[in-house]
């Protein structure tokens, strides 16, 4: 089977989706953030403050191109992985794209009290997350091969949606 990347705004639920895949569908997970911070020796806010973001964005796209070499991997996205165009073509080479939505009541509960997301310093109002949002919103419905509502879901019906979608995506 094809790589299955979860995109979508930060606060979403991707690592949760992610790890529910790997317990109920035995697929291998990927924590896209964690294995760049590994492999840096540094936070992704140190790497940001370091580097800047089109560093961190670098880092992303090269991952991107080698995980298709691979393939059953269920990789947990960063936010903005759909903010290059590039990465898009990257993921479609050997993978799904699946989009989970929610509204900004949504993340702004999940998100108010985390600190290691940069692009949400100042920003932990419903507001400005709407305005990020609606900023993205195009190139994450562009990108998506299936997409998902999370609002009021759990990570189990969550799971379950995406493999329905998928299946019915295969058959198409
Ligand atoms: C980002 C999202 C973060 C992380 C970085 C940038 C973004 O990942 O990659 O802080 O631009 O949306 P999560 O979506 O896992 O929070």
């Amino acid at each position: 089977m094809k790589n299955i990347f979860l995109i979508g705004f930060m606060g979403t639920g991707k690592s949760t989706v992610a790890r529910c895949m790997r317990e109920k569908f035995h697929m291998e997970i990927i924590e896209m953030d964690e294995l760049i911070a590994e492999r840096e020796g540094m936070s992704i806010p140190e790497i940001f403050g370091k580097y800047g973001e089109e560093y961190f964005r670098d880092l992303e796209t090269k991952f991107l191109v080698e995980i298709q070499e691979k393939d059953n991997f269920v990789v947990s996205c960063g936010g903005g992985i759909v903010l290059r165009q590039q990465n898009i073509k990257e993921m479609k080479k050997n993978g799904n794209i699946v989009l989970l939505t929610a509204s900004p009541e949504t993340i702004l509960e999940r998100v108010k009290y985390d600190n290691k997301r940069p692009l949400l310093r100042g920003k932990k109002n419903v507001e400005a997350i709407r305005e990020m949002m609606e900023a993205r919103r195009e190139s994450y419905e562009g990108a998506a091969d299936i997409t998902i509502h999370i609002d009021r879901k759990g990570a189990a019906r969550i799971c379950k949606e995406i493999r329905k979608k998928l299946k019915r995506l295969e058959n198409e």
